[in-house]
């Protein structure tokens, strides 16, 4: 080694031992959370080298400053501070493959996970008995009675479904809670998808069956502090993923929002041109224009809080956004016609040529939309 580089006796690192455990915590607004479950991590994995990387998106509380203080104290603990996506999902990815250990557990922030747990499960995949450990609320011995009625029905809803259509057979694959060995979980990385809460299930469907599986009981807690993140909108997560891993990722989710929203936009098409020219009593092709623009533009708002809500554009961005994404439909459009065009010169069969046109149409907007508008 280069003399000038080799680093003096005062700048040795310190002996830590190389952890056996990775502890991902995803975050987000759990400011008054981390530091119990830190402690409550120390206490339950007592004896054991492990570390703790937390992933939190940017949280408004300021969640990341009181990881960061506690990185300053406690050279095991990590914070990756994610700036302008959210998901608990892709913080998961994210967290476990930042992490060293060779077994790398998800436990959510607020307390309702139960860590005591953590140590049976590194022995089951340090034993060699499993690759994937899953916390379980729906086996003998486990339970989730801090749900509500609605919360446990759409709950069992969505295990039926993952059972039944992915052929998922654990009995908690909506679990949040879980140890897996991280080579295993590397190979799959690549597929797994960053959009939603399913990340175990993710992880079980995209392994078609080439995965031992435990499961253990524990009982889901109350939350400490703050307020669950879970909306009705991860219930069209949860249906994206399932249609993803259906169709090999060949339709995803975002895709099919996409093109819901540009359906809707034949409706708004219509209906602002009926009003410019019966209200308004313009000429048709300006009705005709009005009818576009009101239509991309409502197009672009849909996309913005629905399709890209992980990475919805604010204040200033909006503007560029929508300008942006006028341009990508403009020339979407002559895609449309170009394509139906082709089609209904080789085969005139109306409704086969437009609706070829606009599939044109849509694929192009889609995929330009994600280079240009929602680039991430
Ligand atoms: N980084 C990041 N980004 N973390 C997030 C995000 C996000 O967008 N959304 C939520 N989290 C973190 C929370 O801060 C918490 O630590 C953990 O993920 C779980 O979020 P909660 O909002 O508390 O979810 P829950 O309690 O309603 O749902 C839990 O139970 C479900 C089982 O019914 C989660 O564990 C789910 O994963 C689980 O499926
Ligand atoms: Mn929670």
């Amino acid at each position: 080694m280069n003399e000038a580089i080799r680093p003096g006796p005062e700048s040795q690192p310190q002996a830590v031992a190389s952890p056996e455990l990775s502890v991902v915590v995803p975050t987000f607004n759990e400011r008054d959370n981390v530091l119990t479950l830190f402690r409550r991590l120390e206490t339950a994995l007592a004896g054991k080298a492990f570390e703790v990387i937390f992933v939190d998106d940017n949280s408004p509380d300021g969640t990341w400053d009181v990881v960061r203080g506690l990185a300053r104290q406690d050279s095991r603990v990590r914070c990756i501070r994610r700036i302008g996506r959210r998901g608990l999902s892709g913080a998961c990815i994210e967290g476990i493959l930042a992490s060293s250990a060779a077994c790398a557990a998800v436990i959510d922030a607020d307390l309702q996970h139960d860590e005591t747990q953590l140590k049976k499960m590194l022995a089951l995949l340090q034993g060699n008995e499993a690759d994937l450990v899953v916390g379980s609320r729906y086996i003998e011995g486990g339970s989730a009675d801090s749900f509500n009625k609605q919360r446990a029905g759409a709950s069992a809803l969505a295990t039926e479904v993952a059972r039944r259509v992915l052929r998922v057979k654990i009995a908690d694959p909506m679990s949040g809670f879980f140890m897996i060995r991280r080579e295993r979980f590397e190979q799959l990385a690549p597929q797994l998808s960053t959009q939603g809460f399913k990340i175990l299930l993710d992880i079980i469907a995209t392994a078609h069956g080439d995965l031992r599986v435990k499961e253990i009981p524990y009982t889901f807690g109350s939350r400490l502090h703050g307020e669950s993140k879970l909306d009705s909108m991860v219930a069209l997560d949860f249906l994206g993923l399932v249609l993803a891993k259906l169709t090999n990722d060949v339709v995803s989710l975002r895709f099919l929002l996409f093109a819901m929203v540009g359906s809707t936009g034949l409706f708004v098409h219509l209906a602002a041109l009926f009003v410019a020219l019966n209200i308004l009593g313009w000429p048709f092709p300006q009705a005709q224009a009005c009818g576009a623009v009101v239509a991309m533009t409502s197009n672009f708002i849909l996309n913005n809080f629905l399709t890209y809500r992980d990475q919805r554009l604010k204040g200033f961005a909006i503007l560029r956004g929508l300008l942006l994404f006028y341009l990508v439909c403009s020339v979407g459009l002559f895609a449309n016609v170009g394509v139906a065009f082709s089609v209904y010169d080789k085969q005139p069969i109306w409704w086969l040529a437009g609706a070829a046109g606009a599939l044109m149409g849509v694929v192009w907007n889609y995929a330009m939309s994600g280079l240009f508008v929602w680039r991430k």
